[in-house]
């Protein structure tokens, strides 16, 4: 079958650019009115994406003064776009440190259940430090502790997931028997971190498992997305960067017995997009300056793990030593030696550098044409950058619409995206197998 390309939105608040929320032309709802959320997902299913997906952090920031900051809880959302929609698959972040995994298992298989097979679960560590004290902790919990626990989270939700065969329920109102009990059964599970009996009080959910999304890039992240993702979110500045963080998770799937075909690459792409260039041009400068440089300070310092960078002065270049060692970071590591790679490479002063954070977070930013970002798309895909991108619209909804209206019937004149869903399941819409259960394997 020809390979094609995988489409994903990723909500954020009014927009991914930092000042989005303050722009004219974006939504005027709330933040906390549902219909925004479903009108979104609405657009994404209209325009036959394979799904739509919602970031999570445990904690407010600290210039919710200044930042459209609020958070409705993303597996509730979820609920709410699985009746309004009928095929757009559903993606929510979920931590594994600041959850339980019966908890969990039971959110995302009824999310599945009430949207017949369309959940994604997005696995995250939360890198965010002030999490921590939203969960009686004082401090970060290290980078290495969160993945050993994600590790073991892994293996019970798993085993939970697939605590019911497929063909447990009988509901035979004749002769009184509801599920096969030698069909069903506990999963035991001592640990380190976790004690667990099951089985999982739900019967086996339409997907299987949920598909499972992760987007870890360093290199302890990467090692557990080739091991548990069947989609991995990532964020590239330059195509370079991409294609050898491509190779390279294809490459470990593989070391882990795993069809490098089963695990998608999605990195982040926010285009602003307009008829012509010099328009789209003016957009970007128009949305920059509604942002401001300090609330862009804060966040980067979020980023370095709460490091100080207040002595910075906006205007003179930048260079390495301004940012702490990467390695010693117990945030979101990976993310900071995208930073710094950027500073090595380009010298930014670090007015630029918020401007190009203030983007899309460290996501590939770029303005153009419908055609210049079709080509952009089309490269990254045929050249071993990409299986698809988690499409992050600086305003919305207009640049999605922009992105649906004219780039979309682009890719699709050219063979590259569907003009129909074939499935109904999100694994079908991302060309996933069918999990099997421990109970298959037995046959
Ligand atoms: C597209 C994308 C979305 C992410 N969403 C979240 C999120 O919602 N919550 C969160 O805590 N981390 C999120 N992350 C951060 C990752 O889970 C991960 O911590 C980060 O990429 C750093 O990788 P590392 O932990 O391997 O260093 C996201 C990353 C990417 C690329």
């Amino acid at each position: 079958m020809k390979r094609q390309l995988h489409l994903n939105l990723f909500f954020h608040s009014r927009g991914h650019h930092e000042a989005s929320w303050r722009h004219p032309a974006t939504s005027p709802l709330p933040l906390t009115d549902i219909a925004y959320y479903q009108g979104l997902a609405q657009r994404a299913e209209a325009a036959k994406f394979d799904s739509i997906f919602l970031a999570d952090q445990l904690a407010l920031g600290e210039d919710a003064s200044q930042a459209a900051r609020t958070w409705l809880e993303p597996v509730t959302v979820l609920a709410a776009l699985a009746v309004s929609t009928s095929r757009v698959g559903l993606i929510a972040t979920c931590s594994t440190t600041y959850t339980e995994p019966f908890n969990l298992a039971r959110q995302f298989a009824s999310i599945d259940h009430i949207s017949h097979g369309r959940a994604g679960w997005n696995i995250v560590t939360s890198w965010l430090a002030s999490a921590a004290r939203n969960f009686g902790g004082d401090g970060q919990v290290s980078h290495e502790d969160r993945y050993a626990r994600g590790e073991e989270f892994m293996t019970v939700v798993k085993a939970l997931w697939d605590s019911w065969a497929e063909d447990a329920v009988v509901d035979d109102r004749e002769s009184g028997l509801y599920a096969r009990p030698q069909r069903v059964r506990p999963i035991n599970h001592r640990g380190d971190f976790y004690k667990v009996a099951g089985p999982l009080n739900m019967p086996r959910c339409p997907q299987g498992r949920p598909v499972l999304l992760q987007a870890g890039s360093s290199d302890t992240g990467r090692r557990f997305a080739a091991r548990h993702a069947e989609a991995v979110f990532t964020a590239h500045m330059a195509k370079e960067t991409a294609q050898e963080f491509y190779g390279d998770l294809k490459r470990l799937a593989a070391i882990e017995g795993r069809d490098s075909g089963q695990v998608l690459i999605l990195p982040g792409l926010s285009p602003m997009i307009a008829g012509t260039e010099a328009e789209a041009q003016r957009l970007v400068r128009e949305v920059n300056e509604l942002s401001d440089p300090e609330v862009g300070r804060q966040r980067l310092s979020g980023r370095f793990g709460g490091h100080d960078f207040s002595h910075l002065p906006l205007d003179r270049p930048l260079s390495p030593e301004d940012f702490p060692d990467p390695g010693s970071v117990q945030a979101a590591r990976s993310r900071t030696e995208v930073i710094i790679n950027l500073v090595r490479r380009d010298r930014p002063t670090l007015r630029q550098l918020l401007g190009y954070m203030a983007g899309a977070r460290g996501h590939f930013v770029t303005a153009g044409t419908p055609e210049q970002i079709a080509d952009l798309i089309e490269d990254w895909f045929k050249d071993a950058a990409a299986d698809g991108f988690n499409i992050m619209p600086p305003l919305l909804p207009m640049q999605f619409d922009a992105f649906a209206d004219e780039v979309v019937p682009l890719l699709r004149r050219r063979g590259l995206f569907r003009t129909e869903y074939e499935g109904t399941t999100l694994r079908q819409h991302y060309g996933l197998e069918w999990p099997a259960s421990a109970f298959e394997r037995l046959r």
